[in-house]
């Protein structure tokens, strides 16, 4: 009798779980900016000048700010000498390449996915 009890249990179960992967996936949750920061920026970049540097220039203000210009950062000589401020799409760009938007930069890192990259300059636009 237990035994019965017990597999009906299990094919209930079973079936419950057959309906639940018919169901239609939930959206993905999309990535969370904080959390995509301190994994992926944070180990080169602070977000506040008064921490030490790190291998990156402090991404305070970014959004708006002139490229290549943070006191006291040593950059390379193609982003010390960047005329332009950096906005949502040329931080997009960078992003994917930085090489690509400025050829000689030093920061080894790309980005391929769309939603990551918009995850982070949101909330680099929220430290703004
Ligand atoms: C391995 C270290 C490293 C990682 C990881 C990294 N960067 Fe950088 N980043 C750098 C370096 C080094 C520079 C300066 C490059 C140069 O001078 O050519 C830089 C420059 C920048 C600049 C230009 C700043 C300015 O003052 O003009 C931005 C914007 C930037 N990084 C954003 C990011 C973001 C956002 C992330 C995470 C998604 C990130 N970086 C990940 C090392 C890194």
């Amino acid at each position: 009798m237990r035994a019965i009890v017990l597999g009906l249990g299990t094919a209930v179960v079973l079936l419950v779980r057959v309906a639940d992967a018919q169901m239609p996936l939930p959206a993905a949750k999309p990535p969370d900016g904080t959390t995509l920061f301190k994994q992926q920026c944070a180990v080169c970049h602070t977000l506040n000048l008064s921490e030490p540097m790190r291998q990156g220039p402090p991404l305070v203000k970014i959004v708006g700010r002139p490229a290549g210009k943070v006191e006291g950062f040593h950059y390379s000589e193609p982003l010390a000498k960047a005329d332009f401020a950096w906005d949502e799409t040329k931080l997009d760009a960078w992003l994917t390449n930085p090489q690509g938007v400025i050829p000689g930069v030093t920061m080894v890192y790309r980005q391929a996915k769309p939603e990551t990259r918009a995850a982070i300059i949101a909330y680099l636009k929220e430290q703004n």
